[in-house]
């Protein structure tokens, strides 16, 4: 926790100072492009037995550090921990993504347990405490969780979906449960969120990717309100928590999400334009972001086009480089290479 000087170049730009070479660790860096990340998934029967695995987690988290030399681990966990902790039955099935059983209707919440259990989460405060001591002195361990509404998005639908839509309708058809479901989500959020600091992590990500579907007023209810809900009640705490929020499509919403939400830095997704991140974002926030992840996945002038130009508009202003979202797996890692080599050597 932020009791040390800080040092590391990743804590430096999120407390508001300019770092000359900025900070860079990208979105889901620990994953399917990674050689050595299939290797040890082949060795696991399922994907939450690889995250529930305190010293294959470990491992996998310091994966994407010594191969790449990022600024920023992220532990090596998953969203939909935090379901599987309040009760509900989580799997992931090969080429599938997630499987819950959906919430149906208002009486399938009485299926939960009123409050998370910790228990189950053990095997990640247990991964962050390994991971500490193995990273060189200048890397940020990131902890995160999914924002409420994203997290209920899958409870609802029990699987990922295009749009949303079960959850949409259930926030429209049953708006008493489904507030409920946020509450409870907020609760264990900023709880998982508090265990994941005492267990060591210097900051933490809360991942609202599913933010940009939702009407104006639907986005305050459900991705602003909880979400500053979390950050106050993780404050409560550790007064000097870092954490970073990911409203992912916020667009236009995204400056009244900031004046609500006292987050230090704000990530942005890649179809945000950059001269108004600029001159409208970066003013009041570190920001993080935006590169798109297929100019990652393409290389070549488009990486190197779309990499400069976020280096220009941002460099002068306290600022991480990232992806606008999570790595795709089949993105080759000479460009991630290159894409490193280029932010670093950017003057
Ligand atoms: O490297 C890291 O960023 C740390 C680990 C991490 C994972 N998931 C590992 C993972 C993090 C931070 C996440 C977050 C996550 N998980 C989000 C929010 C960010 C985002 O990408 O939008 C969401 C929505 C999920 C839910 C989830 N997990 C889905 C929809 C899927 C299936 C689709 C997919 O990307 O595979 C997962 C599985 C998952 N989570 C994998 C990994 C490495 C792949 C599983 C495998 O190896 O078989």
């Amino acid at each position: 926790m932020p009791d040390k000087p800080v040092t590391k170049p990743l804590l430096r730009t999120l407390a508001g100072e300019r770092c000359a070479i900025p900070p860079i660790w990208l979105m889901r860096q620990a994953g399917r492009y990674l050689p050595e990340y299939r290797a040890i998934r082949e060795k696991t029967n399922s994907f939450l037995d690889l995250c529930f695995n305190p010293k294959l987690a470990a491992e996998v988290t310091l994966q994407p550090i010594r191969r790449f030399g990022f600024d920023a681990a992220i532990l090596f966990s998953d969203i939909l921990v935090v379901p599987h902790a309040l009760g509900q039955h989580v799997t992931f099935e090969a080429g599938e993504g997630p499987q819950l059983d959906a919430l149906k209707d208002p009486e399938a919440l009485n299926r939960l347990r009123i409050e998370i259990d910790h228990s189950k989460l053990a095997p990640v405060y247990e991964t962050i405490e390994r991971v500490k001591p193995e990273l060189p002195a200048s890397v940020a361990l990131l902890g995160f969780c999914g924002a409420p509404w994203t997290v209920a998005t899958y409870m609802i639908a029990g699987r990922g979906t295009a749009d949303q839509l079960p959850a949409r309708l259930f926030a429209y058809r049953h708006p008493e449960a489904f507030s409920k479901l946020i509450d409870l989500l907020i609760e264990a959020s900023a709880s998982y969120l508090v265990r994941q600091f005492a267990a060591g992590v210097d900051a933490v990500q809360i991942f609202d990717t599913w933010a940009g579907v939702l009407p104006a007023d639907e986005f305050r209810k459900w991705c602003i309100e909880p979400t500053a809900r979390i950050v106050a009640s993780v404050r409560e705490q550790f007064p000097r928590a870092r954490i970073i929020g990911f409203p992912r499509g916020a667009g236009t919403e995204l400056q009244r999400y900031l004046d609500a939400v006292p987050v230090d830095a704000v990530g942005l997704d890649w179809m945000m334009e950059l001269s108004f991140a600029r001159d409208y974002i970066q003013p009041s926030r570190t920001i993080q972001g935006n590169l798109d992840p297929l100019a990652l996945l393409a290389g070549g002038a488009a990486l190197d086009h779309a990499t400069d130009a976020i280096l220009e508009t941002f460099g002068r202003h306290p600022f991480i480089f990232n992806l606008g979202h999570g790595i795709l797996p089949d993105t080759p890692i000479s460009h991630v290479e290159r894409l490193i080599a280029r932010v670093r050597n950017h003057v």
